[in-house]
């Protein structure tokens, strides 16, 4: 094993041996004591058998063969009795550890950065996680119920043998074994690389037939069902090939196992002949020696399959834990204070960003909202709008200049704090695959069910959920696909509604709504948001004249600032941009 393969061991290790877990260290000490009892027990067997042939082959009375073949029996069960105890004890253990591993690197995935997800496929994280904490599971079954057990196996059969037989037999059958492990993880080492390769194509065949039923309109769209079944077949043809040799090498394993062991076998067996012509041994012990050998090998033939799924686990566990010694970008500064929230003034100093150091996304930007008051942000699509609300939320640091929230800089508060003053409707809303009082009761877990309809009424989307077959019990879908955009989006801002923020920001959270829907809706908002301070984003200019200051963004600078009125009277970019979609009004009512 490489010295990289070590050190994920050591890694791993404080979770296998739980420092804060005071009765795990006991149920493994009892799961020791349980194996070894157990092994006794099953090495009990074949001498137990010995005596009752020998008592046999001269029957003098049958009492004694009686007893012992009922003793043999007995044996058999304690030591089934024995390794059930082991399993169980250490089944307590192994499972804690695996929730431990679970909810140690969950929580850390949900404490790395938004730009750390956005570069990350969602599918590949959890895949990640999934294998890695399978390996974690595979590794610790095969090591105590596998690994360790038939090295203690060993240990025990060869120092049987030693004060039974003499030392002739425990060598040979100390050497049959070595071999036996040697040929068996060289044979694997080889076969390694196949069966990667079949799990590789495996995976690869299945993602692609996903991935095509995904996109079945598209496909239809095209009429691409051959071509999509081509891509497919190339695929499965590598699975195909890899697998057939799989099994190939497969056969060179398993046959080369059993010519070592047959060998090892034959000479035990030959020697113990020896020893009954000699009359230093009877008829039973070769039985005993025989049932010896078989009893070792039986857990020896996984041997292969438990390298192999070890050595494979440790690249999945390696991987896992690379994720958790993934930095965090954004953290709580040393000393972070929880948030003191006032009136709820957000203030912008000169606050620059650029997502990636070649291209500037905001420049320069200054602006104060007071406490209760209303922005509205204006201006083209990819100016920085939604940037400036992820700032806020403190998505992302800013690289230049501060925000402050009643004089405090959110850099010096905690993350916990500065998020819960904050009600956030993004501007492209998903929903969790659950049902509508899920969705907005997320706002606000323990909300009760008066509160949630509350809500939904201010949203404009209670009546609509009434309407529906199963009402507020209405499944969403996967990210919520199965609600219109509109829908989605007043889901989105009850839910918001009800995690009752001192500051809301709305990136464009009513731009999929009919004109009378928005207005009815804003209308409550503004009710809603009364004492509360507001940044809205939009598009449709109709919908923000009655903030209290309105800023135009331009290519990440901010070009012109104040009233609606203020802003038509300079007759400039503003001024331009609501001529234009006053024309554009009047089309959509006639059309
Ligand atoms: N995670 C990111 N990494 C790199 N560039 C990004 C990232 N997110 C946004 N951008 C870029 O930053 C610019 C500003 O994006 P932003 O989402 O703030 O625009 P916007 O003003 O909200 O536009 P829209 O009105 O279309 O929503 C865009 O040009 C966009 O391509
Ligand atoms: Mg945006």
């Amino acid at each position: 094993m490489s010295a990289s393969k070590l050190k994920t061991f050591k890694k791993l290790w404080p979770y296998l041996w739980p420092q804060n877990m005071p009765d795990a260290k006991t149920r493994l000490l009892l799961a020791s004591v349980s194996l070894v009892l157990s092994k006794i027990s099953v090495l009990i067997v074949p001498i137990i058998f010995k005596y009752a042939i020998d008592g046999l082959s001269e029957p003098k009375n049958l009492v004694v063969p009686i007893f012992l073949m009922i003793l043999y029996g007995g044996m058999r069960l304690t030591s089934s009795l024995f390794s059930e105890i082991r399993d169980i004890t250490f089944a307590n253990v192994a499972q804690r550890t695996l929730r431990q591993v679970i909810l140690r690197v969950f929580d850390h995935l949900h404490n790395l950065s938004l730009r750390f997800h956005l570069d990350r496929q969602t599918g590949g994280l959890t895949r990640i996680i999934e294998r890695g904490t399978k390996a974690v599971e595979t590794l610790v079954t095969f090591l105590t119920f596998n690994i360790i057990p038939t090295i203690v196996e060993i240990i025990l059969v060869s120092a049987f043998l030693w004060v039974m037989y003499g030392m002739s037999f425990s060598i040979i059958t100390l050497f049959t074994m070595l071999a036996y492990i040697v040929y068996t993880l060289k044979l694997t080492e080889w076969r390694i690389g196949y069966v990667r390769e079949m799990n590789r194509t495996d995976v690869e065949a299945q993602t692609k037939a996903i991935d095509s039923l995904l996109n079945y309109e598209t496909v239809k769209y095209f009429n691409n069902e051959a071509y999509e079944h081509n891509r497919l077949d190339e695929s499965v043809k590598v699975y195909e090939k890899a697998a057939i040799q799989g099994r190939i090498t497969l056969a060179y394993l398993n046959f080369g196992q059993v010519f070592i062991i047959s060998i090892g076998l034959v000479l035990v067996m030959g020697l113990a002949a020896q020893g009954v012509i000699n009359k230093t041994m009877t008829v039973g012990d070769i039985v005993a020696v025989n049932t010896f050998l078989i009893q070792l090998y039986i857990p020896l033939f996984n041997l292969g399959f438990a390298y192999r799924e070890i050595k494979l686990g440790l690249v999945n566990i390696e991987e896992m834990f690379q994720l958790l010694s993934e930095t965090l970008e954004i953290k709580d500064a040393e000393q972070a204070k929880p948030l003191e929230i006032k009136g709820g003034e957000i203030c912008f100093d000169k606050v620059s960003f650029h997502y990636q150091s070649n291209r500037e996304i905001l420049k320069n930007i200054s602006f104060i909202v007071p406490a209760g008051k209303t922005l509205a942000i204006v201006g083209s699509s990819g100016a920085g709008k939604s940037t400036l609300s992820r700032l806020l939320f403190r998505f992302y640091d800013v690289t230049n200049g501060s925000i402050c929230i009643d004089g405090q800089d959110i850099h010096s508060i905690t993350q916990k704090s500065l998020r819960r003053a904050i009600g956030v409707v993004p501007q492209d809303t998903v929903l969790f695959n659950d049902t509508i009082l899920y969705n907005i009761a997320y706002g606000r877990p323990d909300a009760a069910f008066e509160e949630i309809m509350k809500v939904a009424q201010q949203a404009r989307i209670h009546d609509f959920i009434q309407s529906l077959p199963d009402g507020y019990e209405t499944r969403v879908g996967e990210r919520g696909l199965k609600l219109s955009g509109g829908e989605k989006q007043r889901v989105a801002i009850a839910r918001t509604l009800l995690k009752d923020p001192k500051i809301f920001l709305f990136d464009e959270a009513t731009s999929s709504l009919d004109t009378r829907t928005e207005k009815a809706i804003q209308e409550n908002l503004r009710e809603v948001s009364k004492n509360h301070t507001t940044i809205i984003i939009a598009h449709r200019l109709s919908t923000i004249i009655d903030a209290d200051q309105i800023i135009v963004l331009e290519k990440g600078e901010i070009v012109e600032r104040g009233t609606h009125q203020e802003l038509l009277a300079k007759k400039s970019t503003y001024a331009l941009m609501w001529k234009r979609q006053q024309e554009h009004k009047g089309k959509e009512i006639y059309s």
